[in-house]
C-alpha cells in the first residue's frame, strides 16, 4: 500500500481544491479579455493542470511539453532535455506555464528561455508548490499555491521513482523510503 510510505499529509484533497479554486480565480481576473495558452510540463503537473483548467472560466487552450532532468532518483544533474515539444505555435500567445513544483529552478529556467525565444505575447509561470530554499537559478513564480520546506513530497501528480503520483493528497515520504537510495546515489 502506498499510504504506508507516507509520513504525514501536507495538503489534503480539500486544501488542494480550495487553493486551486483561488488560483484559478486570480488567473481569470488577470487574463480577463485574453485567451491564455496553458502549457503543462509533464509528467508531474498533469493532475494540477487538469484541476486548474477546469476551474478557469475564461476561454483558453491547452498544450503539453515534456522534459527530463538527468540524474538519479534523489539527485538532479541540472541538465535538462526536451522530450516532447508544444504541438501549437507559441508566437503571439499569452502563455501560462503550469508546473507541479519549482525546486532548483533548472527545469523552468531552461523552459522559460526556450519559450521566450518563440516570441509569445506574454509568459508567466504558475506552480502549485514552491521550494524557495532549494533555488539555484533565479526563477520566480507569478502564481504559487504553497511555499514548502525542503522535504520529499509526493502525490497529486508528484512522484518518487515514478510511484505515488496517484495519491489524491500531497504527503511527505517516510525517510526510510529514500534513505537507502541516497546512499546508493
Ligand atoms: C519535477 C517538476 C519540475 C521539476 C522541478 O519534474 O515537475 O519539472 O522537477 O525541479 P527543478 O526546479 O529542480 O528543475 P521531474 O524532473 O521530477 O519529472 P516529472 O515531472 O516527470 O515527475
Amino acid at each position: 500500500m502506498l499510504e504506508q510510505d507516507i509520513d504525514h499529509i501536507l495538503f489534503s484533497e480539500e486544501t488542494l481544491h480550495q487553493r486551486v479554486v483561488e488560483m484559478a480565480a486570480q488567473i481569470d481576473r488577470d487574463y480577463a479579455g485574453k485567451e491564455p495558452l496553458l502549457v503543462s510540463v509533464l509528467r508531474g503537473s498533469f493532475i494540477f493542470m487538469a484541476d486548474l483548467t477546469r476551474c478557469i472560466t475564461l476561454p483558453c487552450t491547452v498544450d503539453f511539453m515534456a522534459v527530463s532532468s538527468y540524474g538519479t532518483r534523489t539527485k538532479s544533474s541540472g541538465q535538462v532535455k526536451m522530450i516532447k515539444d508544444l504541438t501549437e505555435s507559441a508566437e503571439g500567445k499569452d502563455i501560462l506555464v503550469v508546473e507541479d513544483i519549482l525546486d532548483s529552478g533548472n527545469t523552468l529556467s531552461y523552459l522559460l528561455e526556450l519559450l521566450k525565444a518563440r516570441k509569445p505575447a506574454s509568459i508567466r509561470l504558475c506552480t502549485l508548490l514552491d521550494k524557495p530554499s532549494r533555488r539555484t537559478k533565479p526563477v520566480t513564480a507569478d502564481y504559487s499555491g504553497f511555499s514548502i520546506p525542503d522535504e520529499f513530497v509526493v502525490g497529486y501528480g508528484l512522484d518518487y521513482g515514478e510511484k505515488y503520483r496517484n495519491l489524491p493528497y500531497i504527503g511527505v515520504l517516510k525517510r526510510r523510503v529514500y534513505e537507502e537510495d541516497m546512499i546508493k546515489d
